[in-house]
């Protein structure tokens, strides 16, 4: 099987001032050094992109966007394209969040416009999947997480290839910010789901080495037992990666 480097990402969403974030970035410089096999990233909000790639400075830190939008440039008040990211300084964007996709009515078909945006310019898309917990209940979880697949992966499967630098998100949208996390089995149960899914979509070797992150109320006291399951490849923390003291334990997980 694939050696998957395990990436631990924050997605701060619209949180932290200016020196707050500079400051955070400071923290999680200090407590990686040293640290090796594991990609340590986050994703602050767009005014803060600059700020935080100097704090970043030479540490092994990836800088991620927390959205975008996918035409190159034009009158698209409010919005930003994935040029401009790369510009500021990101290497990966979050895309289809399930707060853009709940709060914002964006569809797969917009996260896949994206996708394919930023695969053309070479960002790394995060790609955001995940039932509601009605649908959970309903017992569709595997069919919506699959469709969320199909639609927003669309290009990639037109062109049967999946760049394997393309990350997944599998976020249980009950699961997030709610304080209950999908236990390991649950969240391995779909991740495994996902492998197949690419797998049979597209090969092998591509299902081996896409990484796949946990999403949804990943904490220091759950991590260990949610990274010892096989198919999950790291996390994307929202409220726990704000404090430098949780979210450097998170990403020191190993150290128990
Ligand atoms: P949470 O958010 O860790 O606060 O649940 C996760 C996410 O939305 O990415």
């Amino acid at each position: 099987m694939a050696e998957r480097t395990p990436m631990i990402a924050g997605n701060w969403k619209m949180n932290l001032g200016r020196k707050e974030a500079q400051e955070l970035i400071y923290a999680i410089k200090d407590g990686i050094k040293g640290l090796k096999d594991i990609q340590v990233l986050v994703a602050p909000p767009f005014t803060h992109l600059d700020t935080v790639l100097k704090a970043i400075g030479g540490a092994d830190i990836y800088l991620a966007a927390q959205n975008m939008y996918w035409e190159m440039s034009g009158a698209y008040t409010g919005e930003v394209s994935g040029r401009m990211l790369q510009e500021a300084g990101c290497t990966h964007v979050i895309l289809g969040h399930s707060e853009r996709r709940n709060l914002f009515q964006e569809t797969s078909d917009m996260v896949n416009q994206k996708v394919k945006a930023a695969s053309f310019l070479g960002l790394i898309p995060i790609i955001c999947v995940g039932e509601t917990l009605e649908q959970r209940d309903n017992g569709q979880a595997f069919e919506v997480v699959q469709r969320q697949l199909e639609k927003s992966m669309d290009n990639f499967l037109a062109d049967q290839r999946m760049p394997p630098s393309t990350i997944l998100a599998y976020e249980p949208v009950w699961a997030i910010g709610t304080g209950r996390t999908a236990s390991p089995d649950q969240a391995e149960e779909v991740h495994r789901f996902i492998r197949e899914w690419i797998d049979s979509s597209f090969d092998t070797h591509t299902a081996e080495q896409i990484r796949i992150l946990y999403g949804g109320s990943v904490k220091p006291d759950n991590i260990s037992a949610l990274m010892s399951k096989p198919d999950i490849d790291g996390a994307l923390v929202g409220g726990a990666s704000l404090k430098s003291e949780v979210f450097l334990k998170i990403i020191r997980f190993q150290e128990g």
